[in-house]
């Protein structure tokens, strides 16, 4: 039977020729790598600052630490993965979920902007969207909202490396932090691009940028022309190694060509599961020009279809995925946050798969995953 993941990393011959070049060069980490990628990620995503780390789960717990978000309310969405709203709890800022899209899964500007209203006004506050899927969250209103009440803004950008949007007639790349003060990515290997593991945080502001460099490394700063360091905050070892960092070099040379085939994927599933069997049972989320296409997320009617399409692909051996249960369903938030329910997130989870795309999946491989969703729309 066929084996085919929702998602793979897509490894070359230059890929295995830039790490091995590091393995044989005299730095392991912390060597010419890690400055080659940061150059590389600042210019493509036209941002001051690009400082990689160990992976996107530190790149968020460093843009929320040099923030110092201890004691803000923060506002973000329950449809993303854990580590966005674990790092909130673990600077000590207090989440608040906002309502989300039931199509996209992104944070609505209305139910936002209603929080903000309803917060208490002296309290510090940040809001943090996520580009989910790879959809570039409603930067530009979210900041115009950030601006009005106050508060910070972190991009949570895991999935949208290479995701786009235009305002006011500009076009700006998801992570490029025109609309946010921070913003985070991973390079895990289901992402963009993959390091093995890896993450990035961004910023425009040099403060910023040098508070994140200071805690990624112990929060130790060297101090000129001797051997002390003082301790200046207090910090971890978030360091990306130069073997990541080459591979990172490698891949971003690719983006455009993984880009362009995520979106012809997505674009061949939409037309065809636009036709019957199909569109009865299964609406897809709709196509965004400027997605980065890192999911592909279809919806079925209701939770029963969902979870019998989720078995019927995998006895068919086509792995998927939901992408998210709402985090307010677990018991730690629960005992946080007590009982919640968002109408907007219910919709979305209880209808989302996320079904195979990346750049390499063969044509044959998506026709057969049609095949199987098609028979399985026979049974709904
Ligand atoms: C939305 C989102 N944020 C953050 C992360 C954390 O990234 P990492 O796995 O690189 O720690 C992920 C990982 O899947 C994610 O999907």
């Amino acid at each position: 039977m066929k084996h085919i993941s929702y998602s793979k990393q897509t490894i070359d011959d230059s890929d295995i020729q830039a790490v091995t070049e590091v393995l044989r060069s005299d730095f392991v980490t912390q060597g010419p790598q890690i400055t080659a990628f940061e150059e590389a990620l600042k210019r493509y995503l036209n941002v001051k600052h690009a400082i990689v780390v160990s992976n996107g789960t530190s790149a968020l717990h460093l843009a929320y630490l040099a923030l110092n978000l201890k004691g803000y309310e923060v506002f973000t969405t329950p449809i993303t993965f854990a580590a966005t709203s674990n790092m909130l709890h673990e600077v000590g800022a207090h989440v608040h979920f906002i309502d989300v899209d039931p199509l996209t899964g992104i944070m609505e500007v209305k139910a936002l902007e209603e929080a903000l209203e309803q917060a208490n006004p002296g309290a510090p506050k940040a809001i943090v969207p996520v580009s989910l899927q790879g959809i570039p969250a409603d930067l530009p209103a979210i900041y115009a909202l950030a601006k009005k009440y106050n508060a910070k803004v972190v991009e949570d950008a895991a999935h949208s490396l290479g995701g786009e949007y235009s305002y006011e007639g500009k076009n700006y790349k998801s992570a490029s932090c025109a609309h946010s003060d921070l913003a985070t990515l991973s390079f895990h290997p289901l992402k963009t691009i993959c390091c093995g593991e890896g993450g990035a945080v961004t910023t425009n502001e040099d403060a910023l940028a040098e508070q994140v460099r200071l805690i990624r490394n112990h929060g130790l700063k060297a101090l000129p022309n001797t051997y002390l360091r003082e301790q200046k905050a207090w910090g971890f070892n978030y360091r990306m190694t130069d073997l990541q960092a080459a591979l990172g070099v490698s891949q971003l040379k690719r983006i455009s060509f993984f880009l362009g085939r995520r979106r012809s994927l997505a674009h061949r599933y939409a037309e065809i599961m636009a036709q019957e069997p199909y569109r009865d049972h299964i609406k897809i989320t709709p196509l965004c020009e400027g997605s980065s296409y890192h999911l592909f997320v279809i919806h079925f009617n209701n939770l029963q279809a969902r979870d019998f399409a989720y078995r019927f692909l995998k006895e068919n051996g086509i792995e998927t995925q939901v992408h998210y249960v709402p985090l307010y369903k677990f018991q730690l938030y629960k005992e946080l946050l007590g009982e919640m329910h968002l109408p907007g997130a219910e919709a979305y989870y209880q209808g989302c798969l996320s079904i195979p795309i990346y750049p390499n999946l063969p044509q044959e491989d998506q026709d057969y995953v049609l095949d199987i969703l098609a028979q399985c729309c026979q049974h709904l």
